[in-house]
């Protein structure tokens, strides 16, 4: 990955700095290494290759050698530490953004974190929050795109769930990551400058457009307990409300919950 792509990005906060590694552990821990240094807000930590990328719930996320956008962006946000969950929704609302408008693919946000295209996963959103250098939202946000993937280099425990850019487009020559980063680095900026200027209600409605959740029947699993309904509403914050056969309504935060299923009708 050739830094020099990435330099002028005309962009207020996120990709003012980029940082580029070939091979690491995982973006998420350089990113606070350099939190701990100091390092300025919208800082992009960039790698080919992930040897311990991770996921929600300390899950794995395969990282191969230039086969995807593996970064993470380091955020200093004046929010309630409740209001942290909206770093997740800028993320998948970002995401989806650039496919949708970009390559044209009809992707959607499956609560909380995943960029889906049809059922499968394209991309997975992380953030992680702590109290640092009297900052009490120090954030990394970490994202995971599959780019250059073929339908045989896929794992396959992972071919029926997950899939990547190249196969949704049915191509067999590989994309220019970096020219996909900066697309990305864009919209990430664009997004977060709503929450850096208060306009919630932008954030708020693109995540009721763009998931593949709502008004959809689901199963969920709390706690080891499974649930079934229909969710009626969703907010970055609260999360999602799901209705069950009596009609009674509960919200439920993304950290409780561990998977979701969309039932499929027919
Ligand atoms: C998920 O789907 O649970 C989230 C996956 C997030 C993966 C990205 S890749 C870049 C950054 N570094 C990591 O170790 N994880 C995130």
């Amino acid at each position: 990955m050739e830094e020099y792509y990435f330099v002028n990005l005309k962009t207020k906060t996120i990709g003012r700095k980029v940082v580029c590694h070939k091979k690491v552990t995982s973006t998420n821990d350089l990113a606070w290494l350099e939190v701990t240094r100091g390092a300025e807000e919208g800082t992009v930590i960039i790698a080919d290759e992930q040897i311990c990328g991770r996921g929600r719930f300390g899950r794995a996320w395969s990282s191969p050698n230039q086969k995807g956008i593996w970064l993470s962006v380091i955020l200093y946000p004046s929010l309630f530490p409740e209001e942290t969950f909206l770093l997740m929704a800028l993320g998948a609302i970002a995401v989806t953004d650039l496919l949708k408008n970009k390559f044209n693919l009809p992707s959607l946000i499956r609560w909380p974190n995943d960029v889906i295209i049809g059922n499968r996963k394209v991309a997975g959103i992380i953030v992680e929050s702590k109290y640092v250098n009297q900052c009490p939202n120090a954030s990394v946000l970490g994202v995971g795109m599959n780019i250059n993937i073929s339908e045989s280099e896929m794992p396959s425990e992972l071919k029926n769930i997950t899939t990547s850019l190249l196969i949704e487009n049915n191509s067999a020559v590989p994309f220019k990551l970096e020219v996909i980063i900066v697309d990305l680095i864009y919209l990430l900026d664009k997004w977060y400058q709503k929450i850096v200027n208060k306009e919630l209600n932008a954030i708020q409605d693109t995540w009721r457009e763009f998931s593949a959740v709502l008004n959809k029947n689901v199963s969920i699993q709390v706690k080891g307990q499974s649930l079934e309904g229909k969710v009626t509403d969703l907010d970055p914050c609260k999360g999602i409300e799901l209705k069950d056969r009596s009609g009674n309504a509960q919200w439920w935060r993304g950290e409780m919950v561990d998977m979701l299923r969309v039932q499929q009708i027919g």
